[in-house]
């Protein structure tokens, strides 16, 4: 029996941003496309955290909703335990849905305000069906329990809690549907630094506890550092380089991969940030052609200009880059 939980393969995503139709005939203007995501592979095995980390824009979001199935993939598929998605099927997706949970970066934004928190945990468990009446409220009041708030607090509404408290709201009712796989996405980029660790730590306590799979997505390497067990790094829709977490800081293989660790605050923890990262992400309705990290690579050859460097397998993982491999004639 495969150790990979998830799998996809080949995924893109691209998004109609043309103007309205009247305006293109009259502007005389072509359709546009946004390729969010572009030929993305990976694997997550059971029980690990994978992280996928790049700078806003680089499509982590729209990767995680289809993986969640609340965006169909425009090419490529999703594997989850062995069975491709159907996001054809209702019935099919319903019965992953279960089985895996989401929690966003905004917990105010995620949880319904007019709903008592009790019911917000509680709906996973009614709309999969997984209990009746008192057993409900008893479930409800040991998962507030275990993500460090208390039973009495099913009673409150979500603005009576700090930030950090509703993120343990939205990770109780992820964990209500008894889930093996969840996608967290930026789940403290919106908190204070003294809640982030917080919630990472207990993040790792269910994780334990539940042999749970998680994939981590943040912009912020210095997160995911003691989460990951694998890291993806993406640039501009694209997996850029994936590797094994701890040898991923010691020895990157792609040049973005090198910029986005040389700005990680030192270890000394001084806040200073030891080399900004420079230039800015192109456009994704106009990417640069060949390797679209060229404009900002200290290290660019003709070749890189021209062609997509195909992923290559290094030392630590695979990374697609050119200084990695001879240049094709
Ligand atoms: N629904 C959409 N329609 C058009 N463009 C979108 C949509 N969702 C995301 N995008 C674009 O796709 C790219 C990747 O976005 P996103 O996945 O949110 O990146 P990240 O989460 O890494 O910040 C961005 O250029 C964004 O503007
Ligand atoms: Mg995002």
């Amino acid at each position: 029996m495969s150790d990979v939980l998830l799998s996809v393969e080949g995924l893109t995503r691209r998004f109609d941003v043309s103007k309205p139709w009247l305006n293109r005939v009259i502007e005389r203007d072509e359709r546009q496309f946004l390729t969010a995501n572009a030929d993305v592979s990976f694997e997550i095995r059971k029980g690990e955290t994978f992280a996928l980390v790049g700078e806003s824009g680089s499509g982590k979001s729209t990767i995680a909703k289809m993986i969640v199935g609340l965006l169909e993939p425009s090419e490529g598929q999703i594997r989850f335990d062995g069975d491709v998605m159907d996001f054809n099927s209702g019935a099919a997706m319903r019965r992953l849905r279960r089985r895996f949970q989401m929690i966003f970066q905004d917990p105010f934004a995620s949880l319904n305000p007019r709903w008592r928190v009790g019911d917000i945990i509680a709906e996973p468990i009614r709309t999969f069906d997984l209990m009746k009446g008192a057993a409900i409220r008893n479930e409800v009041g040991r998962l507030l329990d275990l993500v460090g708030l208390s039973a009495t607090d099913a009673e409150k509404f979500p603005h009576e809690f700090s930030g950090g408290q509703r993120q343990r709201i939205a990770i109780a009712r992820a964990l209500s549907s008894r889930p093996e796989f969840i996608v967290c996405d930026e789940p403290t980029s919106a908190l204070d630094v003294s809640v982030q660790a917080q919630i990472l730590n207990l993040m790792r306590d269910l994780q334990d506890e539940f042999g749970l799979t998680y994939l981590l997505i943040s912009h912020d390497l210095s997160v995911v550092r003691h989460m990951a067990n694998r890291i993806g790094v993406l640039y501009l829709g694209r997996l850029v380089e994936v590797a094994d977490a701890k040898r991923l800081f010691l020895d990157p293989q792609h040049p973005y991969t090198r910029m986005l660790l040389d700005a990680v605050p030192d270890l000394a923890l001084s806040g200073r940030r030891r080399t900004p990262v420079t230039g800015e992400i192109p456009n994704p309705i106009n990417p640069p052609p060949g390797c679209a990290f060229h404009p900002r690579c200290p290290h660019v050859m003709p070749i890189c200009k021209q062609v997509i460097p195909p992923p290559i397998e290094t030392a630590t993982g695979r990374a697609a880059c050119y200084l990695l491999a001879p240049t094709p004639a």
